[in-house]
């Protein structure tokens, strides 16, 4: 897969699946790419590995760091190819037990952190004429999951939201498409808080008989993001090792 010229930005890039995500666009040859995140504790090793990549303070909740970090990109790049809307929070619990906080707090990074930084970039790749975005959605968007009602809502309104500008931005001949990543349970700091038994009953449900790891998901990003898929969108990819809820 060749990323050769392309200009990248993934949110929530310094760890877990975002890092790998970073890491496999620069393996892929990318331009540049700027990992968009709060914290960047171990980053440099990756800085380290790949000149090409750089860190880059953003917290898709505040509209004023999205606007800095799309001013700084634009000033040094002159362009953004690839937007991966990766960030994203648990904060799970059974329904009559959600607070008004937690229901917030998730819908703040993962519903509307997806919005506020796609409408900070789309015009860029618009004005191009081509780019590709990548949302991370969740097989939990399309089955459901106990105890996961606002981290399913939101990851259900990234799938429509995917599907809304994969049409909007292919308008005047635009080539800018825009796909759903949906991964089943993958092995990161997140999942590192789910009590084994939960993800051992997944692993049981898995066909292909194992969690899946951060790469399995960067594969599937560097492909998307690539032009190898240039008729490829308004897609959602599960990328799950075949899970059967
Ligand atoms: N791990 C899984 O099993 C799994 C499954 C399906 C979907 N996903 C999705 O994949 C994405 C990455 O998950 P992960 O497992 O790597 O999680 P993670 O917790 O390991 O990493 C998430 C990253 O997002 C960053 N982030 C959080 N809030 C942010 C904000 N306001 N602004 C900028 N960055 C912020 C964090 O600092 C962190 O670096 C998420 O959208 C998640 O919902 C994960």
């Amino acid at each position: 897969m060749n990323l050769e010229h392309k200009v990248c930005l993934v949110t929530g890039g310094a760890r877990g699946i975002g890092r790998a995500i970073v890491e496999s666009f620069a393996a892929a040859g990318a331009r540049a790419v700027y990992a968009g995140d709060l914290a960047f504790d171990g980053f440099d090793e990756v800085t380290g590995r790949y000149s090409q990549v750089k860190g880059i303070d953003l917290n898709v909740t505040d509209g004023e760091s999205i606007r800095g970090a799309v001013e700084q990109i634009m000033a040094a790049e002159g362009r953004i190819d690839v937007l991966v809307n990766n960030a994203g929070i648990t904060r799970d619990g059974l329904l009559q037990k959600m607070g008004d906080d937690d229901w917030d707090a998730v819908v703040n990074v993962n519903l509307k952190g997806v919005f506020a930084v796609t409408r900070a970039v789309a015009p860029a790749m618009m004005e191009a004429g081509s780019g590709s975005i990548i949302n991370m959605a969740s097989v939990v968007a399309l089955d459901g999951n106990i105890g996961q009602t606002n981290y399913a809502a939101t990851k259900g309104g990234v799938v429509s939201m995917t599907k809304t500008w994969a049409k909007e931005f292919a308008r005047k001949g635009a080539q800018v498409r825009v796909n759903a990543l949906a991964p089943g349970f993958i092995r990161t700091p997140m999942t590192e808080t789910v009590p084994q038994k939960v993800l051992d009953l997944m692993v049981s449900k898995t066909p292909l008989g194992r969690m899946g790891e951060a790469q399995d998901i960067a594969n599937a990003a560097t492909f998307l993001a690539s032009d190898a898929a240039s008729f490829i969108t308004c897609q959602v990819l599960r990328v799950d090792g075949g899970l059967v809820f």
